[in-house]
């Protein structure tokens, strides 16, 4: 079959992939404030980074604002599963808003590793990225005490006095490879550099990058299905790039698929961030069925169960409304 293109091609589908506990969570949690209050209901940024979810909830009378400000008085106002400083629930407070939290509980965890951190009178490295709403949040627990780190070459531009105590965290979302690289030159140059108690980068993001990886050795082609803002979708690309793949592409949904990808590919690749509805997967599944890649196999590299209880603040509310 020498210089035949090839026919039949497979697909390997990566698993774990989309919806993390934190953001099925979040996005229950407007679903349910709308059922309970009626609409609308505002949402503080969008509930997680992903257009069609935006999108979906939108059309049923969510109203995502950038700032408070934009609430009005008295109002319910839901926080997005990528959490807020203490000078956000402040200002909802003196606004008397309603608030109702969906901070995903592994980013309110590395919260209190940072407020901790910071009453020790330790320095904090926020390995992250700037401009994040997930770093900002996190930052502002400690606005004098954490500096951020966005790239393993920033270490090289820091600089402490003497006898300063050291500590790091990180975004949630980041690439774990990435990360681990980051912190070895931190401690290289930092060698009292203290370390978290536990891992910040979630579990999803862990799992999702090892099943990327995991078919991108294989594959020609590795699509990724999510948001150009969410950050774990734009890491999946990289990861995958970096384990092999010839080329890997993000899309938010099937109409950004350019067919052209497919020219001399055998094998895809699909997998889709942590925000990610998975009927926009079997969109793409659809449509390389269509393309000449009939047979998708499921590359299944962990187990995941993990569940989040509903905001403590709205299952109240629900109880008392039976
Ligand atoms: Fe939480 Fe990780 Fe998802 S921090 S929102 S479980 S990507």
């Amino acid at each position: 079959t020498l210089g035949m293109p090839p026919v039949g091609g497979s697909v390997l589908l990566a698993d774990p992939r989309g919806y993390c506990a934190g953001v099925d969570r979040a996005v229950i949690t407007v679903e349910k404030a709308l059922d309970l209050y009626g609409a609308p209901v505002y949402v503080r940024k969008q509930i997680v980074h992903n257009k069609h979810v935006v999108n979906n909830l939108a059309a049923r009378g969510a109203i995502f604002v950038e700032e408070l400000d934009e609430v009005p008085e008295g109002a319910t106002v839901v926080f997005s599963a990528h959490g807020v400083s203490p000078m956000v629930h402040a200002e909802a407070a003196e606004r008397s808003l309603k608030t109702i939290d969906a901070t995903c509980p592994l980013v309110t965890k590395v919260h209190h590793e940072a407020r901790r951190f910071a009453s020790e009178g330790k320095h904090i490295l926020l390995i992250g990225h700037e401009g994040h709403e997930e770093v900002e949040g996190t930052a502002g627990e400690a606005p004098d005490d954490i500096t951020i780190v966005q790239t393993p070459d920033d270490v090289d531009d820091l600089e402490f006095p003497e006898g300063t105590r050291l500590s790091w965290l990180s975004q949630t979302t980041l690439s774990v490879d990435e990360t681990m690289e980051t912190v070895r030159r931190l401690r290289e140059k930092f060698p009292q550099l203290e370390d978290p108690p536990s891992d910040d980068i979630c579990y999803a993001t862990q799992n999702r990058q090892v099943a990327v990886k995991e078919i991108a050795k294989d594959a020609d082609l590795v699509i990724v299905v999510g948001s150009a803002n969410s950050s774990n979708s734009v890491r999946l690309v990289e990861v995958a790039l970096e384990a092999g793949a010839k080329a890997s592409y993000r899309i938010d949904d099937i109409s950004e698929f350019d067919e052209a990808w497919l020219v001399g590919v055998e094998k895809v690749g699909v997998t889709s961030g942590a925000s990610v509805p998975d009927d926009l997967v079997q969109d793409v599944l659809g449509f390389l069925s269509a393309h000449g890649h009939p047979d998708a196999d499921a590359v299944r590299t962990a187990d995941e169960s993990l569940i989040f209880a509903l905001p403590p603040e709205l299952r109240k509310d629900m109880k008392a409304a039976g």
